[in-house]
């Protein structure tokens, strides 16, 4: 029988999301609650640390912001699908956390006057998006965790890689996995469960996620009978470093960069003359690859090209000041020096607008179970999200879903009892058919072939024949999968096994994401097909959700939540 460990709140994921969240749970319950948090990597090796540019937040209606006005850029920016309550809370809510942040002591990036700065991000019409300089995310991690640390009342489970989602009759059980370390399998219970565990972005080759990114969250809720909403919307971020795909920050833009085509033009004038480079990621990344495709790019590395983002005019001061980290890495892995040389950029899969379905709240259907931050669909983002708009979404919903999840534990008297027959199946598939397993397929093969067709057929922009040519593969894939091997089969640190399992979760997320896009055949936002393309409002100003069954995903659409804003063409 599989070792039980209880808690009262079980947080999946130790990023920005699960740390506020882990923090808000601590303080609405004074540190009675005891919180289990679970992340596959150390603390801070989650992903978010790597987040660059800023956090948006309305803080200045005298010098011109409103709260309208940055909730007017968010619903226009995601192509009219986000959910305009949802986006009226979010931009209510960002500014209490800023100043939350900097009461707790971050050292966020100050005006000459002393005020916290803010830089210009695309697609807002104020310069909204707070920072500390171009390692935001990090500082914000920092933070959280040592404001956490004034409660003594979480058990960090690190290195401990979940494999199942228990759920039974409509109520959240446990989850089961095993600590990388010793191998050890157990089931952990709670009265409350909160995923926090990020998106999905290595399903392509070319990104800016961490490898340790895989969607695993996002696959064991599909598996466990919650909605994944809107999947088809993977956002593009305009500058990925070539050819290693790191994030180079739209806050190089925002501080005054240029993209340049190798004709030397800023070549965003014709697709958008008035915000130019600081239009949204869909826009600017379709205008990229027009331009590239056009034959206006440089020559890059296995048919990697690319553009130029230019620095030079910004100066050596400029860029040490603002963007020292953008310096660092271009030296550092493409060995040029922006202050003197432009940056190859071309772009990257960067985020997942899509994810578990929740209200707005972030409680999904399961009784037990919310979900926040990229892992989660609030609806925030609809087909585009804004940059600058994720660490704040983090933020906002790691408080709310604390508060809600915190709450809901208090007042809640029972922990479930763990349903040993679900727990010693999932053992046994685990340890039993999938490390035993003596296949000829090798998995790391298999996934190197799901990214270059995920790279090929599903980018910036798409095609039915394409897409339909990526699901059939997929599903081959999948099939393949079953007979994959596990070559070490040891229980220390079996990073063969964990990789298997990771890719069990990506080839169920690709097939979501490519299903969902094939289906729905028109142009938004990210989703940007050649053969529609326009957006469809009448057939489709709809959200997508995919539910989980044995032979791949069914569909169903709901309503997007249209409040004060009706969809207008988007010009920019
Ligand atoms: O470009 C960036 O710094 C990314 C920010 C974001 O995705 O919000």
């Amino acid at each position: 029988m599989a070792e039980v460990v209880t808690h009262d709140l079980l947080i999946l994921g130790s990023g920005l999301a699960g740390l506020r969240a882990a923090v808000e749970a601590s303080r609405v319950s004074d540190g009675k609650l005891n919180i289990g948090l679970v992340s596959k990597v150390q603390l801070m090796r989650s992903h978010s640390v790597c987040a660059e540019g800023g956090t948006a937040a309305m803080l200045r209606p005298e010098e011109g912001d409103s709260f309208e006005l940055h909730a007017w850029d968010t619903v226009k920016g995601s192509d009219f699908l986000a959910d305009q309550d949802v986006v009226e809370l979010f931009v209510k809510e960002a500014p209490r956390e800023i100043l939350q942040l900097d009461h707790w002591g971050i050292p966020w990036t100050r005006r000459e006057d002393g005020r916290i700065a803010q830089r210009p991000f695309g697609g807002h019409s104020y310069p909204r998006a707070v920072l500390a300089v171009d390692k935001t995310g990090f500082f914000e991690m920092q933070t959280l965790y040592d404001t956490l640390l004034k409660y003594g009342n979480f058990k960090r489970y690190d290195e401990f890689f979940v494999t199942a989602i228990i759920v039974e009759d409509g109520e959240f059980k446990c989850i089961t996995g095993f600590d990388m370390g010793t191998g050890r399998f157990c089931a952990m219970r709670a009265k409350a469960l909160n995923i926090a565990s990020g998106g999905a972005g290595t399903l392509f080759g070319f990104t800016t996620y961490s490898q340790t990114v895989t969607g695993d969250g996002l696959a064991m809720a599909y598996r466990a009978g919650i909605p994944l909403e809107d999947m088809e919307f993977l956002q593009f971020h305009p500058t990925g470093l070539v050819p290693s795909g790191i994030l180079i920050t739209e806050a190089c833009r925002g501080e005054g960069g240029y993209l340049l085509n190798n004709k030397g033009e800023r070549f965003m004038d014709k697709y958008a003359p008035e915000k130019m480079e600081l239009a949204p990621r869909d826009l600017i990344s379709r205008s990229m690859i027009t331009e590239i495709e056009a034959g206006r790019g440089f020559k890059g590395p296995s048919g990697m090209d690319f553009l130029h983002l230019d620095l030079t005019h910004l100066g050596a001061d400029k860029i040490n000041e603002r963007l020292p980290l953008i310096r660092e890495v271009c030296m550092d892995f493409v060995g040029i020096d922006p202050v003197h040389v432009a940056i190859p950029v071309r772009p990257v899969a960067h985020y997942s607008m899509g994810g578990v379905s929740t209200d707005i709240r972030g409680a999904t259907d399961v009784k037990g179970i919310w979900a926040s931050g990229e892992v989660a669909c609030v609806s925030l983002h609809g087909a585009n999200r804004l940059g600058s708009n994720s660490t704040a979404e983090c933020l906002v919903w790691g408080r709310i879903t604390g508060e809600e999840t915190g709450r809901h534990a208090m007042k809640t008297e029972a922990i479930p009892n763990v349903p040993d027959d679900k727990v010693e199946n999932e053992r046994k598939r685990v340890f039993d058919d999938i490390l035993k397993r003596e296949g000829r397929e090798n998995p790391y093969e298999l996934k190197r072939e799901l990214r270059e067709l995920m790279d090929k057929h599903v980018g910036v922009f798409r095609t039915g024949e394409g897409l339909k040519t990526a699901l059939s593969s997929i599903v081959e894939l999948k099939k393949r999968f079953a007979r994959t091997y596990v070559k070490d089969k040891s229980a220390s640190y079996n990073s063969n096994l964990v990789h298997v399992l990771e890719l069990e979760n990506l080839l169920d997320l690709a097939e979501v994401m490519v299903a969902g896009g094939l289906a729905r055949e028109e142009s938004r936002g990210a989703h940007a097909r050649r053969d529609f393309p326009k957006r469809n409002d009448e057939d489709w100003l709809k959200h997508t959700f995919a539910f989980w069954t044995p032979e791949g995903p069914r569909f169903e659409y709901g309503e997007a939540n249209i409040t004060t804003w009706k969809p207008v063409e988007r010009k920019y």
